[in-house]
């Protein structure tokens, strides 16, 4: 075999993916190359066209999780949550035809792969087919956050506040708690109070309290907590890091879990801008440092998009 072609099948037999060894922030992102894996009974392989910077992959990044004792992994951690793509090849039993148009969310934080990644191999049930109307990268924002959000159960007119309800999931906890019969009112910057208006929600900047439940997106831990009225309920984003419960309140944390069915319905709603599918940038996966950094500095509205 001459040194071209073994070149070719190397090329072939590998995918770039991005990952951290030792945490340290942005810059323990390494790029590496990881063998092609085919997929097995109801599996898919997915060319990854678009995977989503959350606040998750920053944590991971800097090691939050490794601290937590939640990650061990001999030689490396994926990075990246959700993804949309084009599928490239089925297992047995999977009913996705190559081609199709797919997004989905890996889950989990002890895992070497993750979805910032030129490939990935997943469960065909944990994928939805994208509706036309949404583009591959729109549809990369909508998993992870719009996944995360079914907890409150009905409203029956109660009144909810969603702290940081013009971020990812705090915009989506704002459409689908209205949607559930809850009286929404959003907690975002003085410079959001279109979007979050938009949505359907009252607006405030004013963190006060007496809510029948509270929703976190802002991650404001105890003093959104405090917020929520005796006997009311509090639903925050940080499942290993709960405030104390008290005066009555029941407290939960958002736990996130692929579901391709569900994951339809949500990208239909994106698709007819019912939720929103908002893209801050779109950045090449090797600029996965960069859009880390710009995440960390706040401020941004939509999400970093990384492309392979
Ligand atoms: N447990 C799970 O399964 C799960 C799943 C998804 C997300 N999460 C968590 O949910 C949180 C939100 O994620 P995301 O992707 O929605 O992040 P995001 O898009 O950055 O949204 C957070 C929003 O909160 C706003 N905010 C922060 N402090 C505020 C304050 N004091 N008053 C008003 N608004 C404030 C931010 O505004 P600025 O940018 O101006 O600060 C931003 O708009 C993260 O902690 C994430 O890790 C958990």
């Amino acid at each position: 075999m001459s040194t071209t072609s073994r070149t070719a099948t190397s090329r072939t037999a590998a995918f770039r993916s991005a990952v951290v060894r030792t945490p340290g922030g942005p810059d323990s992102i390494e790029i590496i190359d990881v063998p092609v894996a085919e997929p097995g009974p109801g599996q898919v392989r997915v060319a990854v066209a678009g995977a989503a910077v959350n606040p998750v992959d920053l944590a991971l990044a800097a090691g939050v999780f490794h601290g937590m004792g939640l990650i061990s992994q001999p030689e490396h951690t994926g990075l990246g949550w959700d993804f949309s793509g084009t599928v490239t090849a089925a297992g047995p039993g999977a009913d996705l035809a190559a081609g199709s148009r797919v997004a989905g969310l890996v889950t989990g934080f002890d895992r070497d792969y993750g979805t910032y990644a030129e490939q990935l191999v997943v469960a065909a049930d944990d994928v939805a087919v994208v509706p036309e109307g949404l583009d591959l990268v729109a549809a990369a924002t909508v998993p992870l956050n719009g996944l995360a959000v079914d907890l409150l159960g009905a409203g029956e007119g109660r009144n909810l506040l969603v702290t940081g309800a013009a971020g990812a999931l705090g915009a989506y906890a704002a459409v689908l708690a209205q949607e559930r019969g809850w009286r929404v009112t959003g907690l975002a910057r003085a410079g959001d109070e279109k979007f979050v208006r938009g949505l359907g929600a009252g607006f405030t900047t004013e963190a006060t309290p007496g809510w029948d439940a509270v929703v976190d997106g802002a991650a404001l831990q105890d003093q959104a907590a405090a917020l929520v009225r005796d006997g009311g309920v509090f639903v925050g984003v940080r499942p290993n890091a709960a405030p104390p419960a008290g005066r009555g309140v029941s407290v939960h944390a958002v736990e996130v879990r692929a579901d391709g069915a569900r994951l339809a319905g949500l990208l239909d709603a994106a698709a007819s801008g019912r939720l929103p599918a908002r893209v801050h940038a779109v950045l090449p996966l090797d600029e996965a440092a960069t859009a880390h950094r710009e995440v960390a500095k706040g401020g941004v509205r939509g999400k970093y998009v990384l492309r392979p």
